[in-house]
C-alpha cells in the first residue's frame, strides 16, 4: 500500500516540472500573492491571465528567483523544480536562471552586439567548446526566435539598434540560447506586430516539445491559441487553474467567468 503511494508520487513528480505550495509574496506590507499552490506540467504551455495588478508577474518572478533582486520583496512557501527546492541556500540563482530563462515585457538587450547578446549565456555557463560551436548556437537561437534572416548580415551591430519587435525576438534568442528547461515569458508579444506575434507563438509551440513554457498574457485569444493549461489570478489569489479549453468555455468560478467575458479587468 505504502509502495503504491510512493510509485504514484514518483509518476506525478515526473509530469510536474514545477510544484509551488503555499506561496506568499509581500512587497513591504503589500500582500501581493496569497497562498498560491500550482503545478506546472513538463512540456506544456501554461498561461497566466488576470486583471492588471493581480500578481501574474510577481508569481512568475518567484519561479526563477527574480524577486530576490527586489529588496522589499519577501517570498514564502515552497517551490520545487524537478523535486528540488529552488530557494534552498545551496542553489545559485544565476545557475537557476540559466535553467529557468525569462523574457520580459519590455525588450532589454544588453549594450552589446547582436551576436554577443545571444552568446552571453552560453559563454558565462561554458556551454560551447569553440567558436564554431558558439556560432552554431547563436544561429540556431536566432532562427528559433524568427530573427535570423533579418540580422544575419549585421551580427556585430549593437542589439539596441534593432526595432522594438526585433529587440524582443533578440531577447527570446538570448533566453533560448542556454537551452533552458523552463521559459518564463511576461507579456512577450506586447511590443510585437501581428506577424512577429505569430512567429513567437509558433516558437512557443515548438519549445513545448522540449521545455515547459509559462506565459503571462493579457490576450485571451493568445492564451487560447498557445496554452494547454491556464491559471486565472485575481487580487493575489489563484482563483482557477485548469485545461485552457475548460477555463475559456466552462469556467467554474464566477470571477473567472466575469474576467473572460470582459466584465472585470
Ligand atoms: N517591484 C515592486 N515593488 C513594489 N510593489 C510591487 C512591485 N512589483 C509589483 N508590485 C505590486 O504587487 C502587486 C502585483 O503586481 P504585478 O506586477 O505582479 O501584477 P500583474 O498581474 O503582473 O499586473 P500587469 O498585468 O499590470 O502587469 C501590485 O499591487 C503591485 O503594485
Ligand atoms: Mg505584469
Amino acid at each position: 500500500m505504502e509502495d503504491m503511494r510512493l510509485a504514484d508520487r514518483t509518476a506525478s513528480a515526473r509530469e510536474n516540472k514545477i510544484t509551488a505550495r503555499g506561496v506568499q509574496v509581500y512587497y513591504g506590507t503589500n500582500h501581493a500573492i496569497k497562498d498560491v499552490d500550482v503545478d506546472i506540467a513538463d512540456r506544456t504551455v501554461t498561461a497566466f491571465i488576470g486583471p492588471s495588478g493581480c500578481g501574474k508577474s510577481t508569481f512568475l518572478r518567484c519561479l526563477n528567483r527574480m524577486n530576490d533582486t527586489i529588496p522589499i520583496c519577501r517570498v514564502e512557501g515552497r517551490i520545487e523544480i524537478d523535486g528540488e527546492d529552488i530557494y534552498d541556500k545551496r542553489v545559485d540563482p544565476v545557475q537557476l536562471r540559466a535553467r529557468v530563462g525569462m523574457v520580459f515585457q519590455k525588450p532589454n538587450p544588453f549594450p552589446k552586439s547582436i551576436y554577443d547578446n545571444v552568446a552571453y549565456g552560453p559563454r558565462i555557463h561554458g556551454l560551447t567548446r569553440n567558436r564554431a560551436e558558439l556560432d552554431e548556437v547563436v544561429e540556431k537561437s536566432l532562427r528559433r526566435a524568427a530573427l535570423w534572416n533579418e540580422v544575419k548580415d549585421r551580427l556585430t551591430s549593437p542589439g539596441t539598434g534593432l526595432s522594438g519587435g526585433q529587440q524582443q525576438r533578440l531577447c527570446i534568442a538570448r533566453a533560448v540560447a542556454t537551452s533552458p528547461e523552463v521559459l518564463l515569458m511576461d507579456e512577450p508579444c506586447s511590443a510585437l506586430d501581428p506577424i512577429a506575434t505569430a512567429q513567437v507563438e509558433e516558437l512557443i509551440d515548438e519549445l513545448r516539445e522540449n521545455f515547459s513554457v509559462v506565459i503571462v498574457t493579457h490576450s485571451m485569444q493568445q492564451a487560447a491559441r498557445v496554452s494547454q493549461r491556464t491559471a486565472f489570478f485575481h487580487l493575489g489569489n489563484l482563483v482557477e487553474f485548469g485545461e485552457t479549453g475548460q477555463i475559456f468555455t466552462n469556467p467554474r468560478d464566477p470571477r473567472t467567468e466575469a474576467y473572460i467575458t470582459g466584465r472585470i479587468g
